[in-house]
């Protein structure tokens, strides 16, 4: 993984612009906080009636990290809807995990005998790219392979991820200098803290370069997945962009899914007042997909033995806990409803009902199928323009020409 490679930690300030400083923190209530986290172990069973099969074909969506877990299962559930799917994912994934190709053929099959039992997906495709969101090269070469297909694009799920369980045990003792400045986070190539890059801002990267070709179809959507764990961010998240300064790497899962679901709100609304029409019919949500159990469980520090969600269950502290926690735990092909019900449930029916001139109704977070509130930083003006300011930032240290070339809409100030 390119995280080997030399660290190079970018300039993130163009030397004409303002640092972009943090507005105050916003602390929710953690009463709040923790019946927001208990709502995302909701494990009540959907069925085809909560998220019917459509007709997808001839749509095209691209799925990233749709080799394991929750993207498979959505892979899945999208070749049976007929639609033609990209699967995103990394060439060589880690051997608990299922190969590309294996979903590909799992996604034909699935694809085939629905359509010999209700006609959808005629000459479906299903197709493996290969994308490493640990290099943004990758993610700009893949957006590069999608815009010189000429297709459009109808459906994005930003749906890879990892966790940051390999930072267990490897956090500074208080007294270590090296730890104040971060030092010891596993940095990717580009120089981004890896949680940081792959969950948040390689999908940032994508989405933008995507867009254009999202703005060509009828009813494009984006659905990110997020986690109920933004609830669980750590108060000072935002002056921790990069994990800069962070004493341990606990936090950086839920900061940075509370960074995507903040960011989320900000391109929904940046969307809706774009100048240029086809851009203001994008929508974009957040889907927290439940607990479930995938790979994301397999602790990066460990092997065979206590990985998976039943290795976490086994090192919960107590036997409540443990039967708590067990008691919220869904498949992946349950987790995988939330991204499939955002992608395709009709408009009208997904709180599209707004005032005229209001915008698309997007920009919103579902636990599972149900709409509910996002952190309190999603609405707050400055937060979300701090964390675009700072997505912009990082972007444009890595390259500036290219964050030049998107849309105006992306790079004007509020
Ligand atoms: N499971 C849950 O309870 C839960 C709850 C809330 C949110 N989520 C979110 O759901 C999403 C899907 O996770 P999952 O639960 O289905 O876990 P998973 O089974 O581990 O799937 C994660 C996917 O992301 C891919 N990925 C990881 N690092 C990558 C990289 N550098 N480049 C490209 N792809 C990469 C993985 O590919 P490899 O096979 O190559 O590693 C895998 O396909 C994640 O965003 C996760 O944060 C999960």
């Amino acid at each position: 993984m390119s995280s080997d490679s030399p660290t190079k930690i970018p300039n993130l300030q163009p030397q004409h612009e303002q640092p972009t400083s943090p507005p105050p923190p916003l602390n929710p209530s953690w009463t709040w906080r923790i019946r927001k986290l208990l709502q995302g172990g909701n494990r009540q069973l959907l069925t085809r009636k909560d998220v019917p099969l459509r007709d997808l074909s001839g749509k095209w969506i691209l799925i990233t990290g749709s080799n394991n877990g929750i993207g498979r299962s959505a892979a899945h559930f999208f070749a049976e809807c007929g639609a033609n799917l990209v699967l995103a994912c990394r060439p060589n994934p880690p051997a608990y995990e299922t190969r590309p190709e294996d979903v590909v053929a799992e996604c034909e099959v699935l694809g085939r005998e629905a359509a010999k039992s209700h006609g959808e997906g005629k000459g479906q495709r299903i197709e493996v790219w290969d994308v490493d969101f640990s290099r943004l090269s990758s993610v700009v070469a893949l957006a590069e392979r999608w815009r010189e297909t000429g297709r459009g694009l109808d459906v994005l799920c930003n749906n890879a991820g990892i966790s940051s369980s390999f930072y267990a045990g490897v956090a500074p003792s208080a007294s270590d200098e090296r730890g104040a400045e971060g030092a010891w986070m596993r940095r990717t190539g580009d120089g981004f803290e890896l949680v940081h890059q792959v969950n948040f801002l390689a999908h940032c990267l994508l989405t933008f370069l995507l867009l254009p070709s999202l703005a060509r179809t009828p009813d494009p959507r984006i659905v990110c997945t997020t986690s109920n764990l933004q609830f669980f961010a750590s108060v000072d998240a935002l002056e921790r962009f990069d994990g800069k300064g962070l004493r341990s790497g606990d936090s950086l899962y839920g900061n940075n899914k509370l960074f995507l679901q903040i960011w989320i709100s900000e391109l929904q609304r940046r969307l809706d007042s774009a100048e240029e029409e086809p851009y203001r019919s994008v929508r974009i949500d957040g889907v927290h997909p439940g607990t479930a159990d995938t790979g994301i469980w397999h602790r990066q520090d460990s092997a065979g033995e206590g990985s998976g969600v039943s290795g976490w269950l086994k090192r919960l502290p107590d036997r409540a806990f443990k039967q708590l926690a067990s008691l919220s735990i869904i498949s992946p092909e349950q987790g995988a409803h939330a991204i499939v019900n955002a992608a395709t449930k009709p408009r009208e029916e997904v709180g599209e009902s707004r005032v005229e001139g209001e915008g698309r109704a997007g920009g919103k977070y579902f636990n599972r199928i149900w709409e509910t509130e996002p952190m309190p930083h999603c609405s707050d003006v400055r937060t979300r323009e701090f964390v675009w300011r700072k997505t912009l930032e990082e972007l444009r240290a890595y390259d500036r020409d290219l964050v030049s070339r998107l849309p105006s809409f992306v790079k004007t100030p509020s």
